[in-house]
């Protein structure tokens, strides 16, 4: 995502400083300087932000010490307070409470008496989640009986202090919609992606999403109104269920960009990055406008390690419409994201089928 970012910065000729503890990292090769720092360490962010003169975050398990320290320096969007807010699934969905807008049941959990308890507001099945770390569906399990659920307690609990029981939506589709918001309160809505997740990862997502109007319209409304409740400065990507009788639901948080909204880079007229950068920079907002239906799937590590570490990218290429994107990352592991594909058409269901092609013929 830094990567991603100072490329669009790089284009409009803006000096880029990245914080990484890897001097190898992505965005190391396209920024022009770098801060070699744990990204818990306040120090380092401090040393980053007086060498610039506002900071984006584009991940939110940042240390909030270390942002709050850049803080004290030059602006930083979005603001502490709303990365500690999205860093806990608790806190995140209280706030959602709080302000009135849609969640599945849930419940915190601490210790083992509290898991019978939280089971009777979720119901069964539920998802048993780690309250904080956990991405790419890491840190869940969903539990179908007490016994189960208890099972996954003793799981999770060694890797987070609080841990929540959400009830298990059947939902009929994820849509994901991403939005900017910038310091005078303006705001900018992406269209709605349909997301098709696998083993709890992000694998496939389709714009603008197979839904009518009114449901559209609804989830961009209720985007938007996550933005402004929590007087969000940058850039917000809010997950949905959307469950029977066309109800949303808000899933997470994301107050970046995100990896749903990648097919604004082929398919916007301003892409996710250069919107946070506008913002970061005082910039007006650019226009979300789609300039073309689009689908993208993402490169996982097992792509690479399928195909013997070369998958065929020259093959890949030869579906029209097809764009590649590499994020340059040494470590192959085969559920890490590694790079997408994103094609477009003139309709969803055939960029869909196309970037799904494109993938198949890379080895995927
Ligand atoms: N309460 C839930 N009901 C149904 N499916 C869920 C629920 N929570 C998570 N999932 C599934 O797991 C995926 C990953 O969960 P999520 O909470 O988004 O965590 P993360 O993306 O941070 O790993 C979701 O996109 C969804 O497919
Ligand atoms: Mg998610």
């Amino acid at each position: 995502m830094g990567r991603m970012l100072a490329m669009e910065a790089r284009r409009m000729s803006y000096n880029t400083h990245v914080l990484d503890p890897d001097p190898d990292c992505p965005a190391s090769k396209v920024c022009d300087d770098q801060v070699v720092g744990a990204l818990d360490d306040p120090a380092a962010a401090a040393l980053l932000a007086s060498r610039v003169s506002a900071v984006a975050c584009e991940f939110e398990n940042v240390s909030l010490d270390a942002v709050t320290a850049a803080e004290r320096v030059c602006p930083v969007y979005p603001r502490a307070e709303i990365l500690g807010i999205a860093q806990n699934r608790v806190k995140e969905k209280d706030q959602m409470v709080r302000l009135g807008l849609p969640v599945p049941a849930y419940a915190p959990v601490r210790t083992q008496e509290d898991v019978e308890p939280a089971l009777r507001v979720t119901g069964l099945p539920a998802v048993f989640k780690t309250a904080t770390g956990g991405y790419d569906g890491k840190g869940q399990a969903v539990v179908r009986s007490l016994e189960e659920a208890l099972t996954a307690f003793e799981d999770l609990r060694p890797h987070a202090e609080l841990l929540i029981l959400e009830r298990m939506i059947r939902f009929t589709k994820e849509l994901s919609v991403v939005c900017a918001r910038d310091a005078k309160g303006e705001m900018a809505c992406y269209p709605v992606a349909e997301n098709i997740h696998r083993d709890g990862i992000l694998d496939v997502s389709i714009v603008p999403a197979r839904i009518s109007e009114p449901v559209a319209a609804a989830a961009r409304e209720l985007a938007m109104a996550v933005a402004e409740g929590l007087d969000l400065v940058g850039l917000l990507a809010v997950e949905m269920f959307l469950a029977d009788e066309n109800d949303l639901l808000i899933n997470e948080l994301a107050p970046r960009p995100h990896n749903s909204g990648h097919y604004t880079l082929d398919a916007c007229a301003c892409s996710q990055f250069e919107q946070l950068l506008r913002i970061t920079c005082g910039l007006p907002l650019g226009s979300t406008d789609l300039l073309s239906p689009v689908a993208m799937v993402n490169l996982l590590g097992n792509v690479w390690v399928d195909s013997n570490g070369e998958p065929d990218f020259a093959a890949a290429l030869t579906v029209p419409g097809v764009k590649l994107h590499l994020y340059d990352k040494k470590d192959i592991q085969p559920r890490r994201k590694m790079g997408h594909l994103c094609a477009t058409a003139p309709n969803a269901d055939l960029a869909l089928s196309r970037a799904l092609t494109a993938r198949a013929k890379a080895g995927g």
